[in-house]
């Protein structure tokens, strides 16, 4: 392994993003981390990497101190002994000492003997219960790259899922608090509805502990392919509600957006953020359970190989018309199956010998793929889709900013799908539109939460299913008794 490539493996074990600095100037201000208060306070930051919030936190305490007629003794006595950090990487945790002994020397504050260990957070207990804040942006480490996996595994909040170091981080920072601490951390927006996080956030809810939550949506501070959200948990916090602030793209900045409920956010384990009305709506979709059959909704073909299968394929026997659904654009399918969606065998479709020799040119690629049925080569890599080919059904896209961006294309009997969803259903065309071309589709799918570069939002089959199966019990006056209480709650 080369020296960069090594560089880059540690830097993924350890989950290492650094935080801009108006993010860590956002945080301490969220936290209350400000003003003359912070004096005697204690202050942890259990992931330090090279001390972003560290080198922010002692320019505070500084100014705070001097503002306050503290001499220097007696600052740098307070910094060694308010002020603590942990890194696991012992280069990260040089810089960061550099990096705050610049600070305090700003400050005139010289010779500092820090509190800021060398150390895996996860092993260091002697700060339990004594911090006033604990801040920081831990480490994301999926369980699969996870170095010290049963070490992760003994957590509470490590029970479920694919879980994650930073999840874990949220149990040990609690840890650290005392009674009345705050903790506020940036990590994955993973955390409102993965498996992973479930034990983390019943957890905040039920024991009131979560009182702010600014959701930096489609801003990715961090290059790496991931969505962010800041939280701040209190555990002087008394009251079942929190404040929502989301990221601003024309200021660059967090906007306070509105006061929000426990119980209009959290729905069914998951965590849901937009205005209350919203909310409200998707609350009522998701909860629920009206008569079904009346829709499907499907995941279009995945031929795995789609230069195979679809485009000009230079012949017409065993095609098909199909649809993309991100698109509505129809080109031919070469659909090697029955009229019962049952694979067609090799022999016969190689009698034709333009499909013998389209196959000869491609086999490679085909067996490359990772087959549903690892001995059926030539036909599609997964089933699905297949056995709805000549049923009617609309197409969907599954990749939307607003309504403008919804593509719902009629497919006839014997049209194939794929690149997006379909829906299966006896309703007109034109009630569907009414359905899916409204203000609170897109609401829906926005406060689903489910980002994609660009500012699209997308959506599952069984999010669409859920809508559909609403829309039409509104339309029809289903109400059941358990659902009629919940729309009056
Ligand atoms: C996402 S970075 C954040 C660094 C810094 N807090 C910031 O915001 O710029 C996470 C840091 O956690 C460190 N880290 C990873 N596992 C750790 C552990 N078990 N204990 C302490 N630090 C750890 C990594 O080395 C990395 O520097």
């Amino acid at each position: 392994m080369t020296e960069k490539a090594a560089a880059i493996a540690v830097k993924k074990a350890n989950g290492r993003y650094y935080t801009p600095a108006w993010i860590v100037g956002e945080m301490l201000d969220m936290a209350g981390y400000a003003g003359p208060s912070i004096l005697g306070r204690h202050i942890m930051e259990n992931s330090c990497g090279d001390g972003a919030f560290l080198a922010e936190i002692v320019r505070r305490y500084c100014v705070a101190a001097a503002e306050s007629g503290k001499s220097k003794a007696a600052c740098r006595a307070d910094l060694q002994e308010f002020i603590h950090g942990l890194e696991i990487d012992a280069a990260e945790h040089a810089k960061c000492v550099g990096s705050v002994s610049a600070v305090a020397a700003e400050y005139g504050v010289f010779g500092v003997d820090w509190d800021i260990g060398c150390a895996d957070a996860l092993a260091v207990t002697k700060y339990n219960g004594k911090m006033d804040f604990v801040v920081g942006n831990p480490p994301y480490v999926r369980v699969h790259n996870l170095s010290n996996y049963s070490g992760v595994k003994r957590f509470g909040f490590a029970q479920s899922g694919m879980t994650d170091l930073f999840i874990v981080f949220y149990e040990i920072g609690l840890a650290m608090l005392n009674e009345g601490g705050t903790l506020c951390y940036i990590n994955p927006s993973s955390i409102f509805n993965s498996v992973a996080g479930a034990a983390a956030r019943r957890h905040f809810v039920t024991e009131r502990l979560l009182t702010k939550v600014a959701d930096l949506k489609h801003y990715q501070p961090f290059k790496a392919t991931t969505y962010t959200t800041i939280m701040t948990l209190s555990k002087r916090n008394r009251k079942d509600e929190l404040e929502y602030y989301e990221y601003n793209a024309p200021t660059g900045r967090l906007a306070f957006m509105s006061n929000i409920r426990y119980d209009s956010a959290y729905i069914d384990g998951s965590y849901y953020f937009a205005d209350n009305a919203s909310l409200s709506e998707v609350k009522r979709i998701l909860r629920r359970n009206p008569p079904r059959g009346v829709f499907d909704v499907k995941n279009g073909f995945a031929t795995l190989c789609d230069s195979f299968f679809i485009g000009d394929l230079g012949f017409s026997d065993y095609t098909i018309p199909i649809v993309k659904a991100s698109t509505g654009r129809v080109s031919a399918c070469f659909f090697p199956y029955d009229k019962d969606g049952r694979p067609l065998p090799y022999e016969a479709l190689t009698k034709k010998p333009q499909i013998k020799n389209h196959y000869e040119r491609h086999a490679g690629a085909l067996r490359a793929r990772s087959l549903e049925s690892p001995d059926v080569w030539h036909v599609f890599g997964r089933s699905q889709g297949i056995k709805d080919v000549y049923k009617h059904k609309y197409a969907i896209n599954t990749l939307i900013r607003g309504k403008g961006d919804i593509k719902l294309t009629p497919c006839d009997p014997g049209v194939g799908v794929y690149g997006g969803l379909y829906i299966l259903t006896e309703e007109s065309y034109d009630v569907l539109k009414q359905m899916l071309f409204s203000p609170g589709f897109s609401a829906y799918v926005k406060a689903l939460g489910k980002y994609k570069s660009g500012g699209y939002y997308t959506f599952s089959s069984k999010d669409l299913l859920k809508y559909l199966d609403y829309k039409h019990s509104e339309r029809n006056g289903y109400c059941n008794e358990q659902q009629c209480i919940l729309d009056r709650t």
